[in-house]
């Protein structure tokens, strides 16, 4: 036998399983990197290849020159990692562009450094000329168990990464289109209303903010029935951003949702807002680019529609119900303990609104219950839709998901005060208890109620049945069912991930729903999870037909958002008349971030923007 140093070294199983490892998770990625820039592509295939060959060599020809060799080698790929994630590569597909890290290359990574160490230990203590079979077992367990591990998850995560430019409505080369780019208000000279957001990081309470004109919630805009409304969003936040109307049924174009409706605005950039508000109510704006984190920072505000005609409301108070940014802790509109004035007498309207947007893992999401004390009152709008002859109610809690709205109507007391309870903010851990917010409205006592035993509102038999062409209908042109479930294993965006989803596909890669314009569409929602979803339609307004295979029996119900319990289904109607790319997706922004999006997309419409990680744009 030889017995020169250089073939002393036996075989190096585990460093072999360990660089094979990192070739797989390169060989994985390579795919994405040959179609985002050849040159890139190739390079993650030579990387493999060259591992591959390490590792073999390791095996057949171990030596003291190998290990040297392997080390310099895999340290400099990690070096050039890190300059990748550092300062940028000049061969990529953005040359000098800094990458994000994914779970992919943190796992290649790994792999290499332990595999350096393993260089090193073996470069360092010469390992025996013989050794024994249990004692080369042992030393290569470590490795056997964890580099398939990490290689499965790496691979996994490269073959489905963060998309680079994802369009969920490509234009189609030989077909006319139109993009949703030239879906604009019409001309016309109804009256103008402009205002001015400027989205900017401030401090409020003593947390770190951004918010719109340094307030959160940002300006209440109200504006009248009819009035063409132009809202010039000026960006001075440190990361791009938009805002979405939600539930007005905007043109398209002005939709807000970045990577589908226009490009997120970069910082220092504006961008210029204009639809009519045909419809009154109470509705309310917000972030729609990075929308989890984004609206919890404070990027949210009122939009109340006035009717036409009518004679203002004595007390007309828009309740924002939100968590504070950066916190779990409830407010409304800013504070826990909010007094307005009343005289007795008074018909008081309050539009509440439900953005608590904070994570919530518990089973309701982010349903607020709030109930009105010290007074009968009516449900007279939900979503910002007049609900027909509501009857006054004793108290009763009303559900409200999250971007969900209730009007209630009532009369202040000839003595006492009226207070909105129920309110309550995020938990985010089981032993955590939530914080609480109180409204109160007029001055002197409120009767003492136990709000848990209270009945819960039930909007499929209130107010008085009327006509609705939507309700009524007895044929649409497009039926689809849409299964909510939570929980789903799967890799998505680069990593392993328990995805919410609908009909079993996480976002951005769901099927969308395609419609024909004036198309009568129906939804079956069903509800699989153990979590209350509101599910939010933009562009248009859902009809309530049934709750759990029962048609509704009192008044029509319009809204935008319909919220599904566990276990239960809702079928809702809707008429598309209003082209364009549309999201449908659930309100609960970690559940719409983790896999429940997707789009109603109309024929003969383009998007020519894209999502991803080459636009920045990030709907949700
Ligand atoms: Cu309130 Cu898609 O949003
Ligand atoms: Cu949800």
């Amino acid at each position: 036998m030889n017995q020169s140093g250089e073939s002393r070294y036996a075989p190096g199983y585990a460093a072999t399983l360990l660089t094979l490892g990192a070739a797989a998770i390169h060989f994985a990625a390579a795919p994405e990197h040959l179609s985002e820039y050849l040159l890139y592509g190739i390079l993650f295939i030579l990387l493999g290849a060259a591992q591959v060959a390490l590792a073999v060599a390791l095996v057949v020809a171990p030596s003291r020159r190998l290990y040297r060799g392997a080390l310099i080698g895999t340290l400099a790929v990690i070096g050039i990692w890190l300059m990748s994630r550092t300062t940028g590569l000049p061969i990529a597909p953005i040359p000098w562009r800094p990458e994000a890290i994914a779970f992919p290359d943190f796992a290649a990574t790994l792999l290499e450094a332990i595999a350096c160490l393993v260089f090193l230990v073996r470069l360092w203590r010469r390992p025996p000329r013989r050794r024994g079979r249990v004692r080369v077992v042992l030393t290569t367990l470590p490795a056997a168990l964890f580099a398939p591990l990490m290689a499965f998850g790496g691979v996994g995560g490269a073959l489905s990464p963060m998309p680079a430019a994802y369009n969920t409505a490509p234009f189609v080369a030989g077909q006319t289109s139109t993009s949703v780019v030239d879906l604009v208000a019409p001309d016309g000279n109804q009256p103008l209303k402009e205002f001015t957001l400027t989205a900017a990081p401030t401090t409020v309470g003593g947390h770190s903010a951004w918010a719109y004109n340094g307030t959160v919630p940002g300006p209440e805009l109200r504006v009248r029935q009819g009035d063409r409304v132009k809202v010039i969003l000026i960006n001075h936040l440190p990361a791009a951003t938009s805002i979405h109307w939600h539930g007005i049924n905007v043109p398209n174009e002005m939709d807000g949702v970045a990577g589908i409706t226009q490009d997120a605005v970069a910082p220092g950039g504006l961008f210029v807002y204009e639809f009519i508000a045909n419809e009154p109510g109470t509705y309310w704006y917000h972030s729609h680019q990075d929308t989890m984190n984004q609206v919890p920072r404070g990027l949210f505000g009122s939009l109340v529609v006035e009717p036409n005609g009518s004679t203002p409301t004595v007390r007309d108070y828009t309740l924002m119900i939100h968590t504070l940014p950066n916190s779990d802790a409830v407010a409304v509109n800013g504070s826990a303990n909010l007094h307005l004035e009343a005289n007795p007498g008074d018909t008081v309207r309050l539009r509440l609104i439900d953005a608590i947007s904070a994570m919530d893992f518990g089973p309701t999401g982010t349903v607020q219950m709030p109930v009105l004390i010290g007074a009968p009152y009516t449900v007279a709008a939900l979503d910002g839709h007049d609900l027909n002859q509501p009857q006054p109610l004793g108290p009763e809690r009303i559900p409200l998901g999250m971007g969900q709205r209730a009007d209630l109507v009532f009369t202040m007391p000839s003595a006492g005060a009226v207070r909105l309870v129920g309110i309550r903010g995020i938990s985010p851990f089981p032993w955590s208890s939530p914080t609480n917010a109180s409204v109160t409205i007029g001055k002197g006592p409120v009767p003492a109620v136990s709000v848990s035993s209270l009945p819960t509102f039930d909007l499929t038999h209130y107010g008085v049945a009327a006509t609705d062409p939507v309700l009524d209908a007895t044929r649409f042109d497009v039926t689809r069912q849409i299964v909510l479930s939570g929980g789903v294993p799967m890799f998505r965006n680069g990593t392993f991930d328990v995805a919410d989803t609908f009909n079993g596909q996480a976002s951005p890669l769901i099927q969308p729903i395609n419609v024909r314009l004036g198309d009568l569409v129906r939804l079956h929602i069903v509800n699989r999870s153990r979590t209350t979803h509101p599910i939010h339609i933009h562009g248009h307004i859902f009809s309530v037909l049934t709750k759990n295979g029962r048609k509704i029996t009192g008044s029509p119900v319009h809204l935008d958002a319909i919220l599904v319990g566990p276990g239960d289904s809702w079928d809702v109607g809707f008429v598309a008349d209003n082209p364009g790319i549309w999201m449908l997706h659930c309100h609960v922004l970690i559940h719409a971030a983790g896999g429940m999006s997707m789009t109603i997309n109309y024929d003969g419409i383009y998007t020519p923007f894209t999502m991803g990680t080459a636009s920045g744009n990030i709907p949700e």
